[in-house]
């Protein structure tokens, strides 16, 4: 589809208030309306595990960003969710062109002496990839949540984004996470440990730890750096 008949669509999505209807029936149309243009990332989170669970058997195509430095508990995770749910999940990597050069002139860990690198680390091991997996695609489900950041806050469940040219589909936007938490445990759904562990937002291993009760959501993710850098470049928010 063109990017402006995209758009068109999109709005006309909203004008028909799209947003008021269930999850299952926004999934039912947007499947609908893109056959075999829907994908859902994933990373394993709480968020991410509700979402599998509404999507399995739609049609819908499931991704997630191996950076090559996640959690042992997240690949666990994922086992786990293939087991279940009898999904394949496509994993895009970094590209080796990119990365080898990177690697040998910084080292591994370059992302803790800069923020520079550290954007330089994310842009390789999570952005690009994410272009290379959203091509194709007319519509990007996420789990991302307002209570997550200010940013989060303002999102609407469905958006345009601009920078990628796609409809970005958010079902559990104004989710608790006491709701999260409860649809995880009523659908026996795998989940990965460090939850329980008090890692709440889990990216790549060197670049997360658990957080203290009644700290921000994203504290522990590049904690050593200031609050405000504080997104990958995955989700970027006009
Ligand atoms: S991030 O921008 O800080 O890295 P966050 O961890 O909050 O993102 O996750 C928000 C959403 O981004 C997830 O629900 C998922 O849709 C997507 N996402 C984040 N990391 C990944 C990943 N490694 N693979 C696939 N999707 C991801
Ligand atoms: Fe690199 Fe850390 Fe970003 Fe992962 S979160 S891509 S290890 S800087």
């Amino acid at each position: 589809m063109m990017e402006n008949d995209l758009k068109e669509t999109f709005q006309k999505l909203l004008d028909e208030n799209i947003e008021q209807k269930s999850i299952e029936e926004v999934l039912e149309i947007l499947v609908q309306t893109f056959p075999n243009e829907v994908c859902f990332s994933t990373s394993f989170s709480f968020e991410d595990q509700v979402i599998t669970d509404f999507v399995k058997n739609s049609g819908i195509k499931i991704f997630t960003l191996d950076t090559g430095r996640l959690f042992e508990e997240t690949y666990n995770t994922w086992n786990l969710t293939r087991s279940k749910y009898n999904v394949n999940i496509k994993a895009f990597y970094p590209n080796p062109e990119e990365l080898e050069p990177f690697i040998q002139e910084k080292g591994p860990d370059s992302f803790y002496r800069s923020v520079e690198n550290r954007k330089t680390c994310c842009d390789i091991r999570k952005v690009h990839p994410l272009k290379r997996a959203l091509k194709g695609n007319n519509v990007w489900i996420t789990g991302l949540r307002a209570e997550h950041s200010a940013a989060r806050e303002n999102l609407s469940q469905l958006e345009w984004d601009e920078s990628n040219q796609i409809i970005k589909y958010h079902p559990i936007l104004f989710w608790t996470t006491e709701q999260v938490r409860d649809y995880i445990k009523q659908n026996q759904i795998p989940y990965n440990i460090l939850h329980d562990k008090g890692f709440v937002s889990i990216g790549c291993a060197p670049c997360t730890r658990a957080i203290q009760p009644g700290e921000d959501f994203r504290a522990g993710r590049w904690w050593w750096e200031d609050a405000s850098k504080k997104e990958c470049g995955l989700h970027v928010h006009k």
